[in-house]
């Protein structure tokens, strides 16, 4: 096992009707800004509940964070910030609400250019003081509520932006909230999570049995339960179920003192930001080929995989890893979730694209040994064509 850190300050508050403990949760003299997506939150009563639970305080509202949020839009939340003196932000939504409010903590807080934070790892001593932050989850799916990144889309980019002082000081988990997912959202919550999981798991073996264990764990259950989690949508055990697991699949704990490969994330970022493709689906379209291309990098891994994930124990070794991988997206094709490039309307001629936004990024040593580059990745663009 390799050596590592671990540290995370977030309070979870997980379990149903616990909104109302948001009284408890922020300073009774608190001035919120109580940022949020493009009103799901409002249609199905979610803001009002909060705002409730809130009374006596100084409340402000902004909402339009798009999905995949922008650089544009958070910039006007942190104007918003400074002009009403917020103490307290408070993110109500999903992966890309709570992603936006990460930043806008950072850029708040931050005096030189806010693009800094996107170009380049800006150190924790650089920032003045970092409101709190706390989120009322309504998306299982990419673990920020319980991590310190966020993903913000510029111009054809997405970035990835972070600090420690950006861990949220609380998060509300009531699986009751994401009822009103459509399935395809839930779909890409499942994915997503299973992802998370591969990239820091799907490596090379340094005989770390906890945490290749509680990785097996959730994959597993990302198998049983992702079907009928969005064919079931008011079953609360199994909401309950997806929403800790991808908790758990991105909160620093699967990584800890193991090989990660981010590159399924990586291109599926430039994915996103260059095609509209959603998150979920970019690694859904990736990460079989990146498998396929890299056997012999991951192999005993992936024979690890074919046996405690899937249960493939006979034939010779190169027969469980195909059988492991085929089954790997065919389980993204039993959510609904086509894996071929092509059919999101994506060009082959377009590819190049992708190589040039992760050069562009210097993203060209990929992968958990660094011996991934932009030849390779075009190839397996080509082949999840
Ligand atoms: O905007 P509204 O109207 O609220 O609708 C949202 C949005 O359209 C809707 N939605 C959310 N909760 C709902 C709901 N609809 C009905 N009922 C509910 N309860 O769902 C849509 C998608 O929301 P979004 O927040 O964009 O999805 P997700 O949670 O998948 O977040 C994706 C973003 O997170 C980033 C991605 O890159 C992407 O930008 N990621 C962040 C990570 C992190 N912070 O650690 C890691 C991930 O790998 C990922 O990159
Ligand atoms: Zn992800």
């Amino acid at each position: 096992m390799m050596n590592f850190d671990f540290q995370n300050p977030t309070h979870i508050v997980f379990g149903h009707d616990r909104l109302d403990e948001l009284d408890g949760l922020v300073p009774k003299d608190a001035r919120l800004l109580i940022l949020y997506g493009g009103g799901s939150v409002k249609r199905f009563g979610t803001l009002d509940k909060v705002i409730r639970a809130l009374e006596g305080r100084d409340l402000f509202e902004f909402g339009g964070v798009e999905p995949n949020p922008r650089f544009s839009t958070l910039i006007k939340a942190v104007a918003a910030v400074k002009e009403n003196n917020i103490d307290f932000l408070l993110a109500v939504g999903g992966g890309s609400v709570m992603d936006g409010t990460k930043f806008v903590a950072l850029a708040a807080a931050y005096e030189g250019a806010p693009e800094d934070l996107l170009y380049r790892r800006v150190k924790a001593g650089e920032y003045g003081n970092v409101l709190p932050i706390g989120n009322v989850v309504t998306l299982p799916a990419t673990g920020s509520e319980m991590n310190s990144g966020g993903v913000i889309t510029h111009g054809k980019g997405k970035y990835v932006v972070g600090s420690p002082l950006v861990f949220p000081r609380f998060s509300i988990l009531d699986p009751a909230l994401t009822y009103t997912l459509p399935p395809a959202q839930v779909a890409n919550g499942v994915i997503d999570t299973f992802v998370h999981v591969c990239e820091q798991y799907l490596t090379y073996p340094v005989d770390a049995r906890l945490q290749d264990r509680m990785a097996e764990a959730i994959l597993r259950t990302m198998i049983e339960i992702g079907r009928k989690t969005m064919d079931e949508p008011a079953d609360y055990d199994l909401r309950a179920n997806l929403m800790w697991s991808a908790t758990m699949a991105l909160n620093g704990l699967l990584r800890c003192g193991v090989p990660q490969d981010w590159s399924t994330h990586m291109i599926g970022h430039e994915l996103t930001a260059l095609f509209g493709i959603d998150h979920a689906r970019t690694l859904a379209v990736i990460l079989p080929v990146m498998l396929e291309t890299r056997k012999e990098q991951k192999r005993e891994k992936l024979l690890q995989y074919a046996s405690r994930v899937w249960d493939i124990d006979e034939g010779d070794e190169e027969s469980r890893i195909n059988e492991a991988i085929k089954k790997t997206r065919d389980f993204f094709e039993s959510l609904d979730v086509k894996t071929r490039l092509g059919e999101y309307g994506v060009k082959r001629a377009e590819l190049t694209d992708v190589i040039a936004g992760l050069k562009d990024k210097k993203m060209t040593k990929l992968s958990e040994r660094g011996d991934l580059g932009p030849d390779q990745v075009l190839a397996i663009l080509n082949a999840a064509y």
